[in-house]
């Protein structure tokens, strides 16, 4: 599984940390984000990696910033993308399992490492689990078609 990595200057520090604990775990993590002494603006970050999931160059994403929050609405500007932001890993499994989120977003100022590390844990331990959840990310996919038609 190829995941991409996004963050801002407010979580260089996380973003390495979780890109060793992923890729220790096993998987293949691409990095769009900023390294030290760099400064970025959150949705350039956030699009990137959401265009990067849409294109099909990585399977998942990995969203940092202050409190996850910016970002995360930055990749849900695009169709195809449901990324959900959390400080929990309950969270973080349902948003894959009911919502078939493909991107995990976090704040590097409100989760701590562990409760990070445990946040990408549950998201990527989850499997969708299809059913009536596919029904109802079926109407949200309605929602860009119907808002890309009103354009
Ligand atoms: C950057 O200072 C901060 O605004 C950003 O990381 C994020 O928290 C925005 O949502």
């Amino acid at each position: 599984m190829r995941i991409g990595i996004g963050n801002d200057h407010a979580a260089v520090e996380l973003k390495n940390e979780i890109i060793k604990h992923l890729t220790n775990k096993g998987y293949e993590v691409i990095n769009f984000g900023i390294n030290e002494g760099e400064t970025v603006d959150y949705p350039e970050i956030g699009e990137e990696v959401g265009r990067a999931i849409v294109d099909n160059i990585v399977d998942y994403g990995v969203l940092i910033c202050g409190t996850g929050f910016g970002i995360s609405l930055a990749a849900n500007k695009i169709n195809g993308i449901r990324a959900c932001v959390c400080s929990e890993p309950v969270t973080a499994s349902l948003s894959k399992r009911h919502n078939n989120a493909n991107i995990i977003a976090f704040g590097a100022r409100i989760v701590g490492l562990e409760m990070a590390k445990a946040i990408v844990d549950s998201f990527f331990d989850a499997e969708f689990e299809g059913g009536r959840h596919q029904r109802r990310v079926n109407l949200l996919t309605d929602i860009e078609e119907r808002v890309k038609a009103e354009d």
